[in-house]
């Protein structure tokens, strides 16, 4: 008897990642291509440029996948992939793809949604129950949703600009951390993360975004131009051309880290007692899962740490190759699906707005 096996694509943004899993949850088998190497000497995402990365790997990286798992093609029962949202010239890589081989070894198609993938990958590795509340914070994602069961969501609050990892890349570019010796291969949010441990953040008072308003909604491109006025202005006082290391980098980092830890933060407090005054989470036992690249910020995750200990929530965080895009989160996401159909009689309204 063979479980029911499925391959899983996803392109959506800059990462070509394949995986094979079973219903039971394990990995057969995963492979990945980061081209964060290539985005990051551009300074940011280049449509095209990616594009054309998916197209030169996508090939290699199932085939990895595959073999990994030692699952013949034959005995697939399906294959998922992502189809939305994201960069279309990147999504349409793994679509095509996807679709030949669907053609050629006669198997289902699976569409996927990446955020709710994303929003379920924690019921891999943990065993939690509908509703939840989550938290995606990455580089091109920044949303509050209320999980209320597979393909039911609520959304209580959104970014109006920019996520909050991009805005950590562009400080971080604009900071030249690249050339800084410590910093050179790393992704500009954990870079800022990194310099940070070495700063003093009472250097530099940065306010919080959208203080005054009262719903959880996100806004990052206010601290992303305030950060930027700062490090002009030092420039000129430290006397430093465009594309020096500012020597006071180290306190600016930790300055506009704590500063949106604590927007991030804020907003999440509100959510959960939002729905927990209206009973759609557990006073006593809620669960706060937080996904994507910036989760794995440990003074951000300290910080969600203060706001669920005040409410008696479980703060949960899917394991850090999880949190980032991957295959493995795509292959699951149907099958977890079929599941939850049978236990829950999920109703299936899709994403809906709602918040304070
Ligand atoms: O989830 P992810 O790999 O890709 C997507 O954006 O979909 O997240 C990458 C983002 C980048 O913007 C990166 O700067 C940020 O996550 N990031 C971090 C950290 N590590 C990665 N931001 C803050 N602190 C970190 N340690
Ligand atoms: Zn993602």
């Amino acid at each position: 008897f063979l479980h029911k096996v499925v391959l899983g694509i996803e392109t959506s943004c800059d990462d070509t990642a394949a995986a094979v899993v079973d219903e039971t949850g394990n990995v057969l088998g995963e492979a990945i291509h980061s081209q964060t190497e290539v985005h990051l000497k551009t300074g940011g995402i280049v449509p095209p440029v990616a594009q054309q990365l998916h197209r030169e790997n996508i090939e290699r990286i199932v085939q990895e996948a595959l073999s990994a798992s030692g699952i013949s093609p034959g005995d697939l029962s399906a294959i998922a992939t992502t189809i939305k949202p994201g960069l279309a010239l990147s999504l349409g890589v793994g679509l095509s793809f996807s679709k030949q081989l669907v053609n050629q070894w006669k198997k289902p198609f699976i569409p996927i949604h990446h955020m709710e993938a994303h929003a379920l990958t924690i019921r891999l590795t943990n065993q939690v129950e509908f509703p939840f509340l989550v938290l995606l914070i990455s580089g091109g994602h920044c949303l509050l949703a209320l999980v209320r069961g597979v393909s039911d969501f609520l959304l209580l609050g959104k970014s109006l600009d920019i996520a909050p990892g991009d805005m950590f890349d562009k400080v971080a570019r604009r900071l030249s951390l690249t050339k800084h010796p410590e910093c050179s291969s790393m992704s500009g949010g954990k870079a800022i993360e990194h310099l940070a441990k070495q700063g003093n953040r009472f250097h530099f008072d940065i306010s919080p975004p959208m203080h005054r308003v009262k719903n959880c909604d996100f806004s990052f491109t206010g601290l992303q131009h305030v950060t930027e006025k700062i490090i002009t202005k030092k420039e000129k006082e430290e006397g430093i051309e465009k594309g020096q290391v500012l020597s006071s980098a180290a306190d600016l980092a930790a300055a506009v880290q704590h500063t949106a830890a604590c927007h991030i933060a804020k907003r999440t407090h509100r959510a959960i007692l939002f729905c927990q005054q209206r009973q759609w989470l557990s006073q006593s036992h809620a669960v706060l899962v937080v996904s994507g690249g910036v989760a794995s910020n440990f003074y951000i995750r300290r910080a969600l740490e203060i706001v669920t200990d005040a409410t008696q929530c479980t703060l949960l965080c899917p394991p850090p190759r999880l949190c980032t895009d991957n295959g493995v989160m795509i292959a699951w996401y149907r099958m977890d699906y079929s599941q939850t159909l049978r236990q829950d009689a999920v109703k299936q309204s899709g994403w809906r707005k709602e918040g304070p």
